[in-house]
């Protein structure tokens, strides 16, 4: 199994050593417009193999679409990450013409694969390449929701007290500071609901909490994080590339599901190696409906800004 990942920024490249040193795949390309950049991070992730014990062979090329030919899935992490103060939706100017432009030239070469999408702001960024290249909907993935809802799970276990691999919990909506939608109600711990065990008032602060949570390493790294968003895209593309079925929350263009149309934005999907394989619908309460439609609107109008 072939994985190009286009990017080899920190996210990018922290994303293929993850999927070598779990044997995700068994290559793994990163492509960068830096001259010698990705052969570099290529080179340093290899001289792991040894002492990590993986087999994945893993090289870099400097915009070279020719030596992606024919993966099975494109990670798109090309592009400006936010610094301190910033939001996601400000990087839209520069990042749209660079997601347009790879996801068209990837395709050239790989016309049969799925394309995960992780520039930011993701959302419009998944849209924008959705209609750039035509493809289907299950082939054009956003990666957003595994990334809020494991910094969800990771703020439940502090207030908690508990192991976060114990805690369920998922983040659905636009993956944006004030458009993300932590489902407190929703979330678990051994499959008790955590407001057994936390207040309102507490299940609060970590919503709250969980939504910054990038700004809040951005604030503190001088540029946005990637150990756990790298992590976060090799988990989905495990899920695609092994077939895992597992339910994720992804950025997918919907079609009436969730009230809404012609908008990619994080709800729950199964990810296998169709990409979406199905969008599950979840019964939303009236304030989360209300939540939801005010996230959709704010992506739409981030949508509007692709034409001007
Ligand atoms: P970075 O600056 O470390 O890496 C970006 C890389 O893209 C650079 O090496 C750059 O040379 C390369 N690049 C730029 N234009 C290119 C082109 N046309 N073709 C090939 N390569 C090109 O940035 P980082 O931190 O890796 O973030 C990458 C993107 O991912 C940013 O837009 C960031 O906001 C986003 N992001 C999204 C997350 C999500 O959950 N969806 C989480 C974290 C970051």
């Amino acid at each position: 199994m072939k994985v190009t990942i286009v990017g080899a920024g920190n996210v990018g490249a922290t994303c293929a050593d993850v999927i070598s040193y779990r044997g995700i795949a068994s290559e793994v390309i990163l492509l960068d417009i830096r001259e010698g950049f990705a052969e570099g991070k290529a080179m340093d992730i290899s001289q792991c193999a040894t002492n990590t014990g993986f087999n994945t062979v893993v090289s870099g090329v400097t915009n070279d679409y020719t030596k992606t030919a024919n993966s099975d899935v494109v990670v798109i992490t090309s592009g400006i990450p936010r610094k301190p103060g910033m939001t996601r939706e400000e990087l839209i100017g520069i990042n749209a013409g660079i997601v347009k432009t790879v996801s068209e030239n990837v395709l050239v070469h790989s016309p049969n694969t799925i394309v995960v999408v992780v520039s930011n702001p993701m959302d419009t960024m998944t849209y924008l390449a959705l209609k750039a290249t035509g493809l289907p909907k299950n082939r054009i993935i956003g990666m957003g929701g595994a990334l809020d809802s494991s910094r969800f799970r990771y703020y439940l276990s502090k207030a908690l007290n508990k192991p976060a691999n114990d805690i369920s919990a998922m983040v659905i909506g636009g993956h944006g500071d004030t458009t993300m939608i932590p489902l407190t109600r929703l979330a678990s711990y051994n499959g008790i609901p955590v407001s057994e065990f936390l207040s309102q008032e507490e299940l609060a602060l970590v919503a709250a909490a969980t939504m910054v949570g990038g700004a809040t390493l951005t604030g503190l790294l001088g540029t946005s994080a990637w150990y756990a968003p790298g992590a976060s895209v090799a988990y989905l593309v495990d899920s695609i590339l092994n077939d895992q079925k597992k339910m994720i929350a992804c950025s997918v263009l919907l079609d009436g599901e969730y009230g809404q149309n012609d908008i990619c934005i994080g709800v729950p999907c199964i990810i296998g190696k169709n990409g979406i394989e199905e969008i599950l619908a979840i019964e939303l309460n009236d304030a989360e409906k209300a939540a939801f439609a005010k996230s959709a609107d704010a992506v739409r109008n981030m949508n509007a800004d692709l034409k001007t």
